[in-house]
C-alpha cells in the first residue's frame, strides 16, 4: 500500500441522511477515493451512546451503509463496514482510555455543551468517554488523514495526543492523524432557520432528508426562507437564506457561486428555488433509486459489509496486537 490512508465514519442514528450530511460529508468521501485508501465506516458504536431501539439500529446501519453506496462510496475500491463487526475498536479503545486524563476527557466542548443543556444524570458513560473510541477508529488503521469539519477539530486534537503519548510512553507504534479540512466544505444550512446548520435535531421543514419523497423536498425548498430584499447575492451575513440556496446549487450542480449569481441577474429568488428544486430532484430520485435497489437485496448488502469488515479487521487486527504487546499483554 502506497497510498495514504483515510478514515471516516457516520453514525447510524437515523433512517435517512439528510442534504447537509451528503455535501458535507458523502460528497467529499466520493472523491477523496482516487487520493487515499479510504476507510468508512458505520460507526454503530457511537449510536448507542445514545438510547437505540435494537430493531431500529439494526436497519438504520443498513439504510446508513446503502446510502453510502449510492452516493458513490465504492465497496471494492474502499473500505466500507460496520464499526461493530470489527472488535478491535471496542480493545483499542480501552486501553486508550487508560491514558486518557479525566480532566482532559473533561474538556472536550462537544461533551460539556451537551452536559450543560441537559445535564448528566440521563446520560451513559460512552457519551463522555465518545471521542476516545473516535480515536481508536483512527489510530487502528494508521489513519494520516481524517476528513473533519470544524465541529470535531478538537476530537482529532485528541486522536493526535494520544497517539503522540502512547508512542512516547510505550514506543513508536501509532501514526498521527492531521485533520483533512476538505476546502469549501459545504456548510448546509437549515432552510427554514438559515443561520443555524441543516440537522436531523432541529428537523422539520428546514431539513432535506435525502430518503423523504422528493415532491415534499421539492416544496420545503420552494418554501425556503429567504429575506426582504429582491437581488440574489452571496452574502451569508445578511442574505444567509438566499446564500444557503446558492451554496446547495453550486454543490449539486457543480457550478461555481459567482457564476450562479452573474446567471440569476435580474431574477427572483422563486426563479433560484425553482432551479434549487429541479437540481436536487436530478440528484436524489436516482440516489433514492439505488438505495432502494440495495435494500431489496439484504443478503448482497450484508455479504458487502462482512468484506469491508474481513478487510478492515485484516489491519486492526495486527495494530491492536502491537498495541497489546507494547503494554505487556
Ligand atoms: P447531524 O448534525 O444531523 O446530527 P452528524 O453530526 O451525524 O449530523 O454529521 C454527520 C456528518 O455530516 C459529519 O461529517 C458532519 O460534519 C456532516 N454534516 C452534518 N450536518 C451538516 C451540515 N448542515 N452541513 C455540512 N455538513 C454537515
Ligand atoms: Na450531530
Amino acid at each position: 500500500l502506497t497510498r495514504p490512508r483515510l478514515f471516516s465514519g457516520i453514525q447510524p442514528t437515523n433512517d435517512s441522511l439528510h442534504l447537509g450530511n451528503y455535501l458535507g460529508a458523502l460528497a467529499n468521501w466520493v472523491p477523496l477515493q482516487a487520493e487515499y485508501d479510504a476507510i468508512y465506516s458505520v460507526v454503530d458504536l457511537h449510536a448507542i451512546t445514545l438510547p437505540q431501539e435494537p430493531a431500529v439500529l439494526r436497519h438504520r446501519t443498513r439504510v446508513t451503509a446503502a446510502q453510502f453506496l449510492a452516493a458513490g462510496i465504492d465497496p471494492v475500491r474502499s473500505i466500507v463496514f460496520c464499526q461493530s463487526h470489527v472488535p478491535e475498536h471496542a480493545e483499542l479503545a480501552w486501553v486508550l482510555s487508560c491514558i486518557t486524563g479525566f480532566g482532559e476527557a473533561s474538556r472536550m466542548t462537544q461533551f460539556k455543551d451537551k452536559a450543560s443543556r441537559e445535564g448528566t444524570d440521563g446520560s451513559g458513560v460512552g457519551l463522555f468517554t465518545y471521542p476516545i473510541l473516535q480515536a481508536a477508529d483512527i489510530l487502528l488503521y494508521d489513519a494520516d488523514a481524517v476528513p473533519v469539519g470544524e465541529d470535531q477539530r478538537q476530537h482529532l486534537e485528541l486522536s493526535r495526543d494520544l497517539a503522540q503519548r502512547f508512542n512516547h510512553r510505550f514506543g513508536e507504534t501509532f501514526v498521527v492523524p492531521r485533520p483533512h479540512i476538505v476546502k469549501e466544505t459545504a456548510k448546509i444550512a437549515d432552510l427554514q432557520n438559515p443561520e443555524k446548520k441543516m440537522s436531523k435535531s432541529l428537523g422539520g421543514s428546514g431539513c432535506l432528508d435525502l430518503l423523504d419523497d422528493p415532491k415534499a423536498s421539492a416544496k420545503k425548498i420552494r418554501s425556503a426562507v429567504t429575506d426582504a430584499g429582491r437581488e440574489i447575492a452571496f452574502d451569508p451575513e445578511n442574505k444567509p437564506g438566499v446564500s444557503n440556496l446558492l451554496t446547495i446549487l453550486s454543490a449539486l450542480s457543480g457550478t461555481d457561486v459567482p457564476t450562479l449569481v452573474s446567471k440569476f441577474e435580474g431574477a427572483g429568488y422563486g426563479d433560484l428555488k425553482k432551479e434549487v428544486a429541479e437540481a436536487y430532484l436530478g440528484f436524489v430520485e436516482p440516489f433514492q433509486a439505488r438505495v432502494e435497489e440495495l435494500m431489496t437485496d439484504e443478503q448482497a448488502l450484508d455479504d458487502i459489509l462482512a468484506d469491508g469488515a474481513r478487510r478492515a479487521r485484516a489491519l486492526a487486527a495486527p495494530k491492536l496486537a502491537e498495541a497489546y504487546d507494547k503494554v505487556g499483554f
